[in-house]
């Protein structure tokens, strides 16, 4: 493993800075943070038609799968905030969707990650299941 909480923190914070979030001025960043060693980090896309907005962490997954990264997926990091203060408030946690997706990255590596909800004061330390209990994954299909 060469990144580590803080790294895989930084690295969600930087691509945070990369958001296209011209609507909701909430500017999101996921890493996703594999055993290894490698990192794939996604930003929120937005759309003029609102609900096709992509999620960070939605972008992340599209990102690690389409280059063939589908080994353990270890930790993923996600902070988000206002524009200049992204980090600032409460922690974010993955939207139920989101939950989902990468429920799939995790399930294809065999592990339950750590979910590293960034906040200004703490930073939320959660197992995938525990955010997405009784999940429904590739296994489910038989
Ligand atoms: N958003 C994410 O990127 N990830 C989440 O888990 C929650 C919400 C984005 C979507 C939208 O661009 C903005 O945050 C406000 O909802």
């Amino acid at each position: 493993m060469s990144w580590s909480k803080d790294s895989l923190i930084a690295a969600a914070r930087e691509a945070a800075g990369k958001a296209y979030a011209p609507y909701s001025s909430f500017h999101v960043g996921a890493a996703l943070g594999f055993a290894d060693g490698s990192v794939v980090t996604g930003a929120n896309v937005e759309n003029a038609s609102y609900g096709l907005t992509l999620c960070a962490e939605t972008v992340a997954v599209g990102k690690a799968l389409s280059e063939d990264w589908r080994g353990k997926l270890e930790a993923v990091a996600v902070i988000g905030g206002k524009a200049g203060a992204v980090g600032a408030g409460d922690p974010v946690t993955p939207c139920g969707r989101c939950r989902q997706i990468l429920n799939e990255v995790a399930a294809l590596g065999g592990n339950d990650p750590t979910v590293l909800c960034v906040g200004e004061s703490e930073v939320l330390e959660l197992s995938l299941s525990d955010l997405l209990p009784h999940s429904f994954g590739p296994s489910s299909l038989g």
